[in-house]
């Protein structure tokens, strides 16, 4: 028997439930992962609330880091012992232990050590593909980062700094300012006290920036596409204060010719090679130190109710995990 976080509703965070069940042996091409740290994601939240609805009772959670227990009969990959991290389909990392296909599992080296990994794999690849292939930044571009003390806005900010951009950052509360610029911002706003399309627009001397990437949603939507140069990109990659409305083309689009992209993981790592390719540019910024992380906080997986409700009311800043 194994420890696993099951939902049979969607809703608040009263639904997650600790459930014991069997989960067997891997088939010819699965490894059974003893899960060491768990990465708390907000995309969890929407899995659970049902803005991302699933086929009910379901497991939850993406990404988490462990060490590999049993392995299936065609598995030339890995072998027991082996260090490992995931972040991918099937939903079910809030677990003890389970079953995944073997391709989805990265083998970890040695320099990263188990709770750091369970914070990278969703977080540190979705800032690889949004600064490396949904728009490819440059040194000295000026560019726009939404939450930028959050979980993905943290390793975005510093692997962009690394990159030689100019950073601006977006943030909640006071609190946030420091730690934004911490990790590689170099503006930071205050978007709960001040305009952040008048501060953008005021850095960039009435310019706006060459893109935005947009993991707030709704609240920041209209003033993201002010922010944005003429054939500016529009990168919306999240929601966590609610859902884009639909998008007036010729109103929000046409007058500055502008690309809007709505992009997930699924979209850049997909394949084995693009996933092999990210983790391998991900793992190289944390073993040069051009990307640190600091995990803020750590939760026992029976706590997970208070992890999801200090998540949804911005308490959490930075990598958060569950232990199992
Ligand atoms: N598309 C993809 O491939 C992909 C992959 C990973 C994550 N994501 C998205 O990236 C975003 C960041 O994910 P994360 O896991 O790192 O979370 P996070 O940034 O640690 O947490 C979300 C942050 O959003 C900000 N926020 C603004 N309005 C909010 C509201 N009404 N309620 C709650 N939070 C609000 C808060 O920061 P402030 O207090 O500073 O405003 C909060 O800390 C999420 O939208 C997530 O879904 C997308």
């Amino acid at each position: 028997m194994t420890k696993i976080i099951m939902i049979e509703k969607h809703g608040g965070p009263e639904v997650l439930q600790l459930k014991n069940i069997e989960i067997g042996k891997p088939a010819p091409n699965e490894v059974l992962v003893e899960n060491k740290a768990i990465g708390l994601n907000f995309i969890d939240t929407y899995h659970r609330s049902g803005l991302y609805p699933l086929k009910l009772p379901s497991g939850i959670g993406l990404e988490a880091s462990g060490v590999i227990k049993e392995i299936g009969s065609k598995v030339s990959n890995l072998s027991i012992g082996d260090n490992v991290a995931y972040a991918s389909l099937p939903i079910g990392a809030y677990a003890k232990e389970r079953l995944l296909p073997c391709n989805k599992v990265i083998k970890l080296p040695p320099e990263i050590n188990l709770e750091v990994a369970a914070t990278i794999m969703t977080k540190g690849l979705t800032a690889f593909y949004l600064l490396n292939k949904t728009y490819k930044v440059s040194a000295n571009e000026v560019i726009l980062f939404h939450a930028a003390a959050g979980g993905v806005g943290q390793i975005f900010c510093q692997w962009a700094k690394s990159i030689g951009c100019k950073v601006i950052g977006t943030v909640g509360s006071e609190e946030k300012v420091s730690i934004a610029k911490k990790n590689g911002c170099d503006l930071v706003i205050n978007y709960s006290k001040d305009n952040f399309k008048e501060k953008v627009l005021e850095y960039t001397n009435g310019e706006g920036v060459p893109v935005v990437y947009d993991g707030v949603g709704e609240k920041t939507f209209e003033g993201s596409l002010d922010c944005l140069k003429i054939r500016g990109t529009m990168v919306s990659f999240g929601n966590a204060s609610g859902p884009l409305k639909e998008i007036n083309v010729t109103k929000q689009i046409q007058p500055k010719g502008l690309f809007f992209t709505r992009p997930s993981m699924g979209h850049y790592l997909s394949t084995d090679a693009e996933l092999l390719e990210a983790s391998s540019e991900l793992f190289n910024q944390l073993n040069y130190g051009k990307v640190k992380i600091e995990i803020f906080k750590k939760y026992d997986l029976e706590n997970v109710i208070q992890a999801h409700k200090d998540l949804e009311s911005r308490k959490i800043i930075g990598p958060a995990i569950l232990i199992p």
